[in-house]
């Protein structure tokens, strides 16, 4: 079965064909990050207009790399939530008038499903239960994946997620937007106990997180340092930053998986693309003995074939929308 999906939540607009869940056939993508990078952030009213004047000619590219016709696609698939209001809206519009045009079922996802469901394009062999941490821009929840399309949130951050948190830090330190990749690359070789940074807990869930706190100790010094004229060590700032994230996250993950019974661990978002975080959690999975999956890093970040291969599971279990299909900014998992 060979869908057409299509993402535009932020600021990628993307979209791929994918054939049966779990091969593609083609993945287009328009990255606006240079666009909005000038600001220090996303503008929401230009991504959406970015996605209006990319969306087509993406499509076309897509169905041509695929090797196919538009008669060969057997459905539409679309990241319907959550996201930046007028950025879906764009997607879904899209979307909608190709599968009327193109006489096939309308298939929404959920971006996050989305982000899960990359590691089936890079793991033929991986298949649920499994324990995910979906680490992106705009979420941090720890899943635990019964069936390729039920799942129950078991935890969360309570305040930022960690990719904002890494967004906010480098925009701090200076560097451009978005943030994950320059402190990655920042951090290589610097001294990630220079520093000591709070690891976020909060009361009531265990597998609950907090990353405003961090946020706020690393403006705090850095403002402190700026203020007394004092130096930086600017490479061990972003690795002790780094490495309280990755401690905030391994730990919790691990002792989910051994309290719910899972013996794979799946990562997913654009801050599993993190060097550090990688490298810990590999570590942490062969300690424990479990498995460990994590997307190569094309697939970490926004891109539409992760949409499409989550939608083959939902259009597997039945689920379709029709021609009234919404696009929400924030949706349940
Ligand atoms: O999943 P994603 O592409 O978009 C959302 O769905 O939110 O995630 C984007 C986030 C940004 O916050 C970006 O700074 C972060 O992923 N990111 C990284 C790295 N590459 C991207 N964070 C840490 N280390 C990286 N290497």
């Amino acid at each position: 079965m060979k869908i057409l999906a299509f993402e535009s939540t932020c600021d990628e607009t993307a979209v791929a064909v994918v054939e049966d869940g779990r091969k593609i056939l083609s993945d287009q993508i328009f990255s606006q990050a240079d666009l909005h990078a000038v600001y220090g952030g996303v503008v929401p009213e230009i991504a959406s207009r970015c996605h209006v004047e990319s969306i087509s000619i993406l499509a076309r590219r897509a169905i041509e790399a695929a090797g196919i016709t538009k008669q060969d696609i057997d459905a539409v698939a679309v990241s319907y939530a959550p996201g930046l209001i007028g950025a879906v809206l764009v997607g879904v519009n899209f979307a909608k008038s190709a599968a009327l045009a193109l006489g096939v079922p309308l298939i929404p996802v959920h971006h996050i499903r989305g982000h899960m469901a990359a590691n089936y394009l890079a793991y033929p062999e991986l298949e649920p239960p499994y324990l995910c941490l979906a680490i992106s821009g705009g979420n941090t929840l720890l899943v635990d994946v019964r069936d390729y399309t039920d799942m129950k949130i078991i935890g969360a951050t309570r305040d930022d997620a960690a990719g904002e948190c890494f967004d906010k830090t480098a925009r701090v330190l200076g560097l451009p937007y978005p943030g994950g990749r320059p402190i990655d690359q920042l951090s290589q070789g610097g001294d990630d106990t220079r520093y000591s940074f709070p690891i976020g807990h909060v009361d009531g869930n265990p597998y609950d997180m907090s990353f405003s706190g961090l946020k706020t100790a690393v403006i705090n010094l850095v403002h402190n340092a700026e203020q007394k004229g004092e130096e930086i060590d600017r490479a061990a700032l972003a690795a002790s930053f780094t490495k309280a994230v990755s401690d905030s996250l391994v730990p919790r993950t691990m002792q989910a998986a051994a309290e719910l019974g899972r013996d794979r661990i799946v990562i997913a978002g654009g801050v599993a693309a993190n060097s550090r975080i990688r490298a810990d959690f590999q570590k942490a999975a062969a300690e424990h003995g479990y498995q460990l999956f994590i997307p190569p890093l094309k697939l970490c970040g926004d891109n539409g074939a992760m949409i499409g291969a989550q939608a083959y599971y939902e259009y597997l279990a039945g689920v379709r929308a029709g021609s009234d299909l919404n696009a929400y900014a924030t949706m349940e998992l």
